[in-house]
């Protein structure tokens, strides 16, 4: 039995009845346990000088970085940009001379304890039992700050980790996703927050049984001073002008914004973050295109409580739909995509898998990928299966 088909067994053990008797995709729903602290974690404390390669790179790279910090700290001018991509050649610079480029097969590492720590979640009774969603959503959120016009945001420079930007309304709760990931920084020092955090994005969707997301490392750390300011991200209260208002200024069309929107098919709405509460689909901890089929199979209707307008299913009452949801079957537009997805896993899947790779790339410079064309990362059973095979 793989590693992953034992995580996946002792996820459906479990499941609590009535959500296992509702879908043939659920696989659990443990007593929710929320933790929840509005604190920006501090930053990781300096690792003890080791002999390796990796510390000596770290180092020499934080060295390079901040003969330039302070003025890009102080500037948002083109010449703070090149000066960020002589962080950029610094570091790379660094590497060369320590002789420490990380291979794909670090990044495979970095991964597979993104997979742990996302599995952790089942014993600390955090949620469905994952952090996967919430760690997607970190991603999204990280990314989805970019504006094609002034090319600011994006995930290069990871800035939710300063204030104000980490107390955006839109992101609370992801003080979650980023406390957690900590573990995996402290062992991999060298991965950049961006990329550790899409990464785990990439992560989240390929292990809960979504497609592969194409992706490649080069993300930097920057400073507080590139944060984006409030409200570029999407309200969920909101219309079709909205959402398009909000994803056309990152580039993409209203076929990208269904596509995207499907990640709903994951993770529940938390009361204490952002109001809304309940999950869109019975399985949220597996990727499926259930989210498309409910919106057309099930009767939508708003909720009567004392919360923020959200609509729930009339026949069970314990799925929930945000009206950013629910717009696209209003919208005629919006509507001939979410069709199409219903209809066809597998066309949602390619697309979906196309505009999240775009997503977690946008804003960042070709240049500082090292790699030109994006990686296919290995899930967990694939690994194994490669493994196995290498045997025979
Ligand atoms: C279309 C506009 C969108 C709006 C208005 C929106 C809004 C929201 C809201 C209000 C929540 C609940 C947060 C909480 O209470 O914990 C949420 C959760 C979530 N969102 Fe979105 N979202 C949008 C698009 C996206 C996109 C593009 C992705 C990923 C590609 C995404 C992934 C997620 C995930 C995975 C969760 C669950 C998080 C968890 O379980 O902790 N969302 N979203």
């Amino acid at each position: 039995m793989s590693f992953a088909v034992l995580r996946a067994s002792f996820r459906k053990s479990a499941a609590p009845a009535n959500f296992a008797r509702r879908s043939v995709n659920t696989r659990f729903r443990v007593p929710a346990f929320r933790r929840f602290s509005t604190e920006t974690p501090p930053p990781p404390p300096p690792e003890p000088p080791k002999k390796s390669n990796t510390a000596l790179y770290a180092g020499l790279g934080a060295a390079a970085v901040g003969g330039v910090a302070f003025w890009i700290y102080y500037s948002q001018s083109d010449a703070a940009r090149t000066a960020g991509t002589a962080v950029k050649s610094g570091v790379q610079s660094a590497k060369a001379a320590t002789n420490f480029v990380p291979s794909k097969n670090d990044y495979v590492k970095v991964y597979n304890k993104i997979v742990d720590i996302m599995d952790s979640a089942s014993d600390k009774e955090y949620d469905d039992g994952s952090y996967g969603p919430v760690l997607l959503r970190l991603a999204w959120h990280s990314s989805g700050t970019y504006d094609k016009e002034s090319k600011t945001g994006g995930s290069n420079y990871a800035t939710m980790r300063f204030e104000p930007e980490a107390r955006h309304d839109a992101n609370a709760g992801l003080n979650v996703a980023r406390d957690v990931l900590e573990e995996a920084k402290k062992e991999f020092p060298w991965i950049s927050y961006g990329d550790l955090w899409t990464l785990a994005g990439v992560a989240a969707v390929q292990e809960m049984g979504g497609p592969h997301i194409p992706w490649r490392p080069g993300r930097i750390d920057g400073f507080a001073a590139q944060a984006t300011p409030d409200g570029r991200l999407p309200d969920a209260t909101q219309g079709a002008d909205h959402l398009r208002n909000i994803f056309y200024r990152m580039g993409f069309n209203d076929q990208e914004i269904v596509a995207l929107s499907g990640a709903h098919a994951l993770g529940r709405c938390h009361r204490d973050r952002s109001g809304f509460e309940g999950p869109w689909t019975f399985s949220p901890t597996t990727v499926t295109n259930d989210y498309f089929r409910l919106l057309f199979d099930e009767s939508w209707v708003w909720k009567k409580w004392d919360g923020p307008k959200q609509l729930e299913d009339k026949k069970t009452r314990s799925l929930m739909m945000l009206p950013t949801d629910y717009v696209l079957v209003q919208d005629k537009s919006f509507k001939k995509y979410a069709k199409l997805y219903a209809d066809n896993q597998d066309l949602w899947f390619k697309d979906f898998s196309k505009a999240v790779a775009t997503l977690f790339e946008l804003g960042i410079p070709t240049s500082q990928f090292v790699t030109a064309e994006p990686w296919i990362m290995p899930t967990q059973d694939e690994q194994t299966e490669s493994q196995e095979a290498e045997k025979k």
